[in-house]
């Protein structure tokens, strides 16, 4: 499974959510039961509980980031195998999972099985990313080293753009998409995130992390070293540039949010109370953490619908995309 920092995860979201006007499709204020797959540190799960009643559950597979989310309820789990019954929510969304796994479809199918009514995601398209920056060389060779690593990562890292036909396939109805930018700045006065990332640039970190990916996407070891000479520069002119204070970059990244909508399953049809066959789903009360009293659901209820769900390796690189 591909690994995120907390440190990463909360530096990249930053401002993501300032305008909501995109997330409209999940009509987050007549949920009563949210899903967050893939929650990390709760970036999208903090706003989910801020634009909705709802009680908002988290799942990660990831233990350590998930410990940073806040939610009504917090759950290890892996996306393709959820640790709820069928149509346990009315909502099931995530944010920047798809593009991590190497089976989305499967994911989205397991979306399905858990929500009664709307199933959504809000992911990139690291091709259509665009970077400005006031040292020359940065723009081309960021552009050089994402186009590489999107040609060798072993998952679809632009699934963004052809989310709509993917929550289609996996038979979702009424689906609708929306793109919308999230803009990341860089200007005086840096902050310490963006003073690091200058000394990360100038020590050839990043591209030394990826080396793997971008030789399988194309470039030899002496390519990915000439490659790694050239960012360095470009580092250490971003550093100099920052020193003086007129360094200024603005990078945006494409984002969509696609919702569609489950059909009654058969189990509904024939049990008539929404809740499906839950038959053969194993419970035991392990996962799930209630991380508020709320007293917006019932507590056996929940009980019940946990069940252990150990970590699946989804992929073996574990480097960051160029920007995720
Ligand atoms: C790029 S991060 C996105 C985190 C958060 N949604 C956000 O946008 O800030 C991807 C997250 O998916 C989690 N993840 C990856 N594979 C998973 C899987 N198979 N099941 C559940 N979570 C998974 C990772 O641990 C990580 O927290």
């Amino acid at each position: 499974m591909r690994r995120f920092s907390a440190d990463y995860l909360t530096a990249t979201r930053r401002g993501m959510w300032d305008d909501r006007s995109a997330l409209a499709p999940l009509a987050l204020d007549s949920r009563t039961r949210i899903l967050d797959v893939g929650c990390g540190t709760g970036e999208l799960t903090r706003v989910l509980r801020e634009e909705s009643d709802a009680e908002v559950v988290a799942v990660d597979a990831d233990c350590a980031l998930l410990a940073e989310a806040e939610a009504d309820a917090r759950a290890m789990g892996d996306a393709t195998r959820l640790p709820f019954r069928d149509d346990a929510f009315d909502l099931v969304v995530c944010q920047a999972l798809l593009i991590n796994l190497p089976d989305p479809r499967r994911a989205i199918e397991e979306f399905a099985r858990v929500s009664a009514d709307l199933v959504a995601c809000v992911e990139p398209d690291n091709a259509g990313v665009v970077v400005e920056s006031s040292v020359a060389a940065e723009a081309p060779l960021a552009k050089r080293a994402r186009d590489t690593y999107i040609a060798g990562v072993e998952t679809d890292v632009t699934l963004g753009s052809s989310a709509t036909a993917l929550l289609r396939e996996a038979g979702l109805s009424d689906v609708e998409g929306r793109r919308y930018e999230h803009e990341r700045t860089v200007q005086p006065p840096y902050d310490a995130p963006a003073l690091d990332a200058a000394k990360a640039k100038a020590a050839g970190t990043r591209i030394e992390e990826q080396a793997p990916t971008l030789r399988r996407g194309g470039l030899s070891r002496t390519d990915v070293d000439d490659l790694k000479s050239e960012w360095k520069a470009m580092g250490r002119d971003v550093v100099d540039a920052m020193a003086a204070g007129e360094y200024e970059r603005r990078a945006v990244v494409p984002f969509y949010v696609v919702a569609g909508r489950v059909e009654a399953s058969d189990a509904t049809r024939v049990d008539g109370d929404g809740h499906g066959d839950d038959a053969e789903r194993p419970t035991d009360d392990g996962p799930v953490e209630r991380t508020t009293d709320g007293g917006r659901a019932d507590d056996a209820e929940r009980a019940s619908e946990a069940r252990d769900v150990t970590e699946t390796d989804v992929g073996r690189d574990a480097t960051d995309a160029p920007e995720r």
